[in-house]
């Protein structure tokens, strides 16, 4: 693959989602021609700001089954497309398994076969499940939902196509933060910024204790863009947790940052039942083995995405809590099928 931006052909699946939508923009930004290969579940707009590109190709297709013939000519892929969390994941744990693992099986087994030369997974740190011991690479995996385990059943077929001319990487990425076009309020700093704005009161789940690790958006796509950019001798098979050491961060101390950051008296609120699942990971390889250094921090994040509220750019409506939206997606389409008469309403 060439080593500038300028003729290098990238395929973005989920390329309108929180992350890719952000990702799309600074692959445009440093040249790139991007293909976004998405179902647009939250719209078209998230990418408005970029539409008129001409290095932008946009296709509504679904990574289950779209016709190979798209990746021709592509020299590159980042697979971001996923019911992407939790409680989405166990809406329908079989469509999950068939988006989540099997599609994105899917889309390396062509991308090896017509010739695209690198291809990068979006996983993520919940494989690890709940541990004491802080986790790296090399530890086991413990995933305790349908969402994570088909993340790293997806993750173990990729890999297992890696060879000298298809060069396959996994990124287990930390909970992320910040603003998106396409904003997400139900990742846990969002949404405790959100709550602060909109109850003075920062939501923290009981005990406040417990540990997670962090990566604001803009840093989690500069990391795809620098997997892209090494030489695949070094990614090639590689999986790398992403994100910092020191963005493990215990509920509670985070809280209070996201007032601070914020120049609001500290207030919250519990809910849920004592929590006390906890997990702290080792983000020492990508900085090592990639020189991958984050540069925002929680407050940056908390401090972008609160004056974006004030200022009325983002708003909280049903499209920011995923779980939320699918439901009603599936809700609407059942009411559809049964009103319509021959494909119309009235
Ligand atoms: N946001 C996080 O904190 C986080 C953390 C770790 C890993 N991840 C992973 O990163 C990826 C991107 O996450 P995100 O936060 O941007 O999620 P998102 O829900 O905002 O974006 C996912 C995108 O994929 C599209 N999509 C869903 N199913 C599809 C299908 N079958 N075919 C084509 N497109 C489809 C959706 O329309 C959406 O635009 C996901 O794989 C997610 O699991 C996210």
């Amino acid at each position: 693959m060439k080593h500038e931006a300028v003729g290098v052909r990238v395929l973005v699946t989920g390329g309108a989602g929180y992350i890719g939508s952000i990702l799309v923009s600074m692959l445009l930004e440093r040249g790139y021609q991007v293909k976004c290969l998405d179902r647009f579940f939250f719209g078209k707009e998230t990418l408005a700001s970029v539409a008129d590109d001409p290095n932008l190709e946009m296709i509504k297709e679904d990574i289950r089954w779209f016709d190979p013939e798209i990746l021709r000519g592509v020299d590159a892929i980042m697979d971001l497309a996923a019911l992407s969390n939790d409680p989405s994941g166990e809406l329908d744990p079989s469509k999950t398994m068939e988006i989540n693992y099997k599609g994105r099986v899917r889309v390396a087994t062509l991308a090896k076969k017509y010739g695209v030369e690198k291809y990068i997974l979006a996983s993520t740190c919940s494989v690890y499940g709940f541990q004491d011991e802080v986790v790296n690479e090399n530890s086991p995996t413990n995933p305790l939902t349908t969402y994570a385990k088909a993340n790293l059943k997806a993750e173990k077929e990729v890999l297992l196509l890696a060879d000298n001319s298809f060069s396959v990487t996994v990124l287990r990425q930390a909970t992320v933060y910040g603003l998106s076009p396409r904003m997400r309020f139900d990742l846990a700093i969002n949404g405790m910024v959100l709550g602060f704005y909109k109850n003075g009161k920062i939501p923290i789940m009981r005990d406040g204790t417990q540990w997670r690790p962090f990566v604001h958006v803009k840093d989690t796509s500069k990391a795809f863009i620098t997997v892209l950019e090494s030489l695949s001798d070094v990614v090639n098979g590689e999986i790398y947790n992403v994100g910092s050491n020191d963005q493990n961060v215990q509920i509670m101390p985070l809280a209070k940052l996201i007032a601070e950051s914020i120049d609001l008296p500290f207030n919250f609120d519990w809910y849920g039942s004592p929590d006390k699942r906890s997990y702290r990971v080792d983000f020492t390889k990508i900085n090592k083995s990639l020189g991958f250094e984050p540069k925002f921090t929680p407050k940056d994040g908390a401090k972008e995405v609160y004056e974006a509220l004030v200022k009325g750019t983002v708003t909280d409506n049903i499209k920011t809590r995923t779980v939320e939206w699918y439901k009603y997606l599936l809700e609407a389409h059942k009411i559809i099928r049964e009103v319509e008469y021959k494909g119309e309403i009235f």
